[in-house]
């Protein structure tokens, strides 16, 4: 049986933004439908201001969303008061890009890890020193780094310590936001072995948002591909993988290297840069940097196919369903 950890269901939100002098509207995020399983891993993927940061803050209520719901397991997290949501903290965990800003510079290590348990467990300080030494050894840190500082730290040992803080209090879902930008090649290649292990051994579900396809390749579970607010493309990893449908997924894959994709393909290139989210398309997202558009990809928001199952399409084009009419099939 699987458990959905996380549901996140018409999500949108708008930033008032100034433009030459006048108020306007941008889209970040444009009613988007996400959920988690435990155990999985959702990677959510795209350019830089496609939304995805919007969405994970969103989750958090780090911003308020302007229009959807967001559950963890059958709880609503647009619901819950600031009091309750702090004590939801223990389920919905963080991991930052940055681990420099994510941890207190003046705090030490055993202080910062100590934080969580205090402020949310209520157990006593032999308790908590116990549960620190084992959160130390889960993410196979050396014990006697509790007392350093962040700054007597690499990067790859702060963010082993931003992910033993994240799992102190026994989350059943983390929001994993780029968690290995800020690292090397070969330190990125341990973070997200250890993720992968700590994910196996509590079953954790998380929401990896990455630009680093090497990253959702070996943690990727399933693949939502996000475009200007909107998902374009989502199925299981080795579906979108392989099968690359929505020319923006296309171009995306192919414009990684290929010792990360891992395959020879040929280029598949957009016009152009990701345009301003102030006063989108009406019709399809891509639509002015789309090689295959078509004018009907200008008549409105194009309808979701489905390729099997669990891979959907936001593009009848390259579906090769028949355009007219057009069949609108459930996410
Ligand atoms: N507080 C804000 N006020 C105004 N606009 C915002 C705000 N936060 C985000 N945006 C805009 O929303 C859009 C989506 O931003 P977001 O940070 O979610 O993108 P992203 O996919 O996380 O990008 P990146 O890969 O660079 O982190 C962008 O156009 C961004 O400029
Ligand atoms: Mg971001």
């Amino acid at each position: 049986m699987t458990t959905t950890v996380l549901t996140v269901s018409g999500l949108t939100k708008r930033f008032r933004v100034a433009e030459r002098g006048r108020a306007r509207w941008l889209t970040a995020v444009d009613g988007i439908d996400l959920a988690v399983t435990a155990g999985r891993t959702l990677a959510l993927v795209g350019e830089s201001g496609s939304g995805k940061s919007t969405v994970a803050r969103c989750v958090a209520r780090l911003v308020e969303p302007d229009a959807g719901e967001v559950r963890l397991g059958d709880r609503s997290v647009s619901a819950m008061s600031r009091a309750r949501l702090r004590a939801a903290y223990g389920e919905i965990q963080l991991v930052f890009q940055d681990p420099n800003s994510a941890l207190n510079p003046r705090l030490t290590v055993g202080a910062a890890l100590d934080e969580p348990l205090r402020l949310h467990t209520g157990a006593a300080a032999p308790e908590r020193r116990a549960r620190i030494d084992e959160l130390l050894a889960d993410v196979r840190l050396d014990p006697h780094l509790i007392d350093r500082y962040p700054r007597q730290l690499s990067g790859g040992q702060r963010q082993r310590v931003v992910i033993a803080r994240a799992l102190a209090v026994r989350p059943t879902f983390l929001l994993l936001d780029e968690p290995t930008a800020s690292l090397d090649v070969s330190v990125r290649r341990q973070v997200l072995a250890l993720l992968r292990r700590l994910q196996r051994e509590h079953g954790l579900g998380y929401l990896l948002i990455s630009h680093d396809l090497a990253a959702v390749r070996q943690l990727g579970d399933e693949i939502a591909v996000m475009y200007l607010g909107r998902i374009v493309e989502r199925g299981l990893a080795a579906e979108v993988l392989d099968r690359p449908t929505h020319p923006y997924t296309r171009a995306l894959l192919s414009a990684a290297p290929v010792a990360e994709y891992g395959r020879t393909r040929t280029r598949f290139r957009l016009r152009g840069e990701i345009p301003s989210a102030v006063d989108l398309p009406r019709g399809c997202r891509l639509v002015g940097r789309c090689p295959l558009a078509e004018p009907s990809c200008d008549d409105g928001y194009p309808p979701t196919v489905a390729l099997s199952a669990t891979h959907t399409v936001d593009c009848p084009i390259t579906a090769g369903a028949p355009s007219s009419p057009k069949v609108t099939l459930a996410p």
